[in-house]
């Protein structure tokens, strides 16, 4: 079992490259089962999800091959298995973005109910009202969600929250619907850009992606195409924290600033200086930053992906912050971790009292989940002494080689086998 071993008080300086983003490889890999021809994606990174997808897209029957490494090659052929397997299900949640895809070229599509949750009760229930909508039957029995439809047809669809993943799933299916979708009150990420744009290039006929209202119109049949995915703004987010919390100067390299608005915005609040330009931006905070008060919401707002993270900041920052999570029920699981290191913090329903302390302290702690172990890697880099962190296999799901990224930037960390 492997765990992160962190001696905290070292200034991070220099430079880290940002990966792809994690949140648009996936649905985008999902996507290659809509498409007759080949997709060539470059720039993909080893991360366990996307492993874990790749997976199940070959377990179906997709041709998913490894050009070299980031290069992936996938076809999927006119007949693949349309049931996903429950053992790959039930390690990603994401998995259930095959759905759509499958639904709308297939005509059926049988996937596993998504169960528990650490970070709370996260229902599928916006997506199968979607595919409803666009005419599909929706069968859920021995645990298994088993969508299916002779054709699918455009359809007017508001969605009470917008959900990330559901827009994303009711868009690849309207894709190949017979008429005009509209998904109203659509969530707005940039993933969701990223996957249009994706799908355009496939020869699909989206527009306002990226806006409240997105408009499909239904195309008979996708081709190949070869594109590569958007920088990852929550990774590029943690390394601004990383920096912020060390006190450091670091500039990340393939970022889109734009999109990093609401977590730069806090920290300029808290008091870091931002440079930026073509694609890289740096951060410098040679002083105690001030707290500042956080609350999560859907984008534009500030991402619940970075809760974690700038709660670990906020917990060395002067004064008192208040986070509040809007998004997730359940999604403070680090907070009692960052007491173990002598944080103090209070929880208040949906908000977490932090109060500002001088110093936190090294302790063996344990991630939960893959943002509350960044944040537990966040406060060891600043902790005093040394912090253990277990439960690595959660980080790994979402970064890849933070350990060797960090310590290119001067941290004292290493990955040890207990
Ligand atoms: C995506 C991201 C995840 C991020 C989250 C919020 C991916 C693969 N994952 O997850 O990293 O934390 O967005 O930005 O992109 N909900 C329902 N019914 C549904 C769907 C969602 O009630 O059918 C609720 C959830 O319980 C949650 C809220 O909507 O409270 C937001 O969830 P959602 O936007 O769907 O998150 P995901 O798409 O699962």
């Amino acid at each position: 079992m492997d765990r992160i071993v962190i001696r905290g008080g070292r200034q991070l300086n220099g430079t880290v490259r940002i990966e792809s983003a994690k949140n648009a490889v996936l649905p985008i890999l999902a996507a290659c089962i809509l498409s007759r021809g080949e997709c060539l994606l470059h720039g993909i990174p080893p991360l366990h999800d996307v492993f874990t997808i790749s997976q199940l897209l070959m377990r179906l029957g997709v041709a998913v091959r490894t050009e070299r490494p980031g290069l992936l090659r996938i076809h999927t052929p006119d007949v693949i298995q349309t049931e996903a397997p429950y053992d790959l299900v039930r390690k990603m949640r994401a998995s259930v973005l095959v759905m759509g895809p499958l639904l709308t070229r297939f005509g059926v599509a049988k996937v596993p109910l998504p169960g528990g949750c650490a970070i709370g009760n996260r229902p599928v229930d916006l997506h199968l009202k979607g595919f409803q909508s666009l005419g599909a039957d929706i069968e859920i029995k021995h645990g298994f969600i088993q969508a299916s439809a002779e054709r699918l047809y455009g359809a007017r669809i508001y969605l009470d929250y917008p959900s990330h993943t559901a827009t994303e799933n009711i868009m690849m299916a309207a894709v190949l619907a017979e008429g005009t979708t509209y998904i109203e009150n659509a969530a707005e990420e940039p993933e969701i850009v990223d996957v249009a744009n994706f799908l355009n290039s496939m020869g699909a006929r989206i527009t306002g992606a990226g806006t409240k209202v997105i408009r499909i119109e239904g195309v008979r049949e996708l081709g190949g195409t070869e594109y590569a995915c958007i920088p990852d703004r929550i990774e590029a987010g943690t390394y601004l924290v990383a920096a912020a919390i060390s006190r450091g100067d670091v500039t990340l390299t393939n970022v889109i600033t734009e999109h990093l608005k609401p977590v730069i915005a806090k920290l300029q609040e808290a008091g870091a200086e931002f440079e930026g330009r073509n694609g890289t931006i740096r951060v410098i905070a040679r002083e105690r930053l001030r707290s500042v008060d956080v609350k999560t919401l859907p984008y534009p707002g500030f991402p619940t992906d970075m809760q974690a993270q700038m709660m670990s900041l906020m917990c060395v920052t002067e004064g008192i912050s208040i986070v509040t999570e809007t998004v997730f029920e359940n999604r403070f699981l680090h907070v009692e971790e960052l007491k173990r290191m002598g944080a103090d913090i209070r929880i208040e329903g949906p908000s977490a009292i932090v109060r500002g302390v001088e110093r936190l302290y090294g302790a063996p702690v344990k991630a939960t989940d893959l943002r509350a172990g960044a944040s537990l890697v966040l406060a060891g880099l600043v902790a005093e002494g040394q912090t253990d962190i277990f439960g690595v296999g959660h980080v790994d799901r979402g970064y890849v080689n933070i350990v060797g990224k960090l310590q290119a930037l001067g941290a004292d960390i290493s990955r040890v086998n207990t």
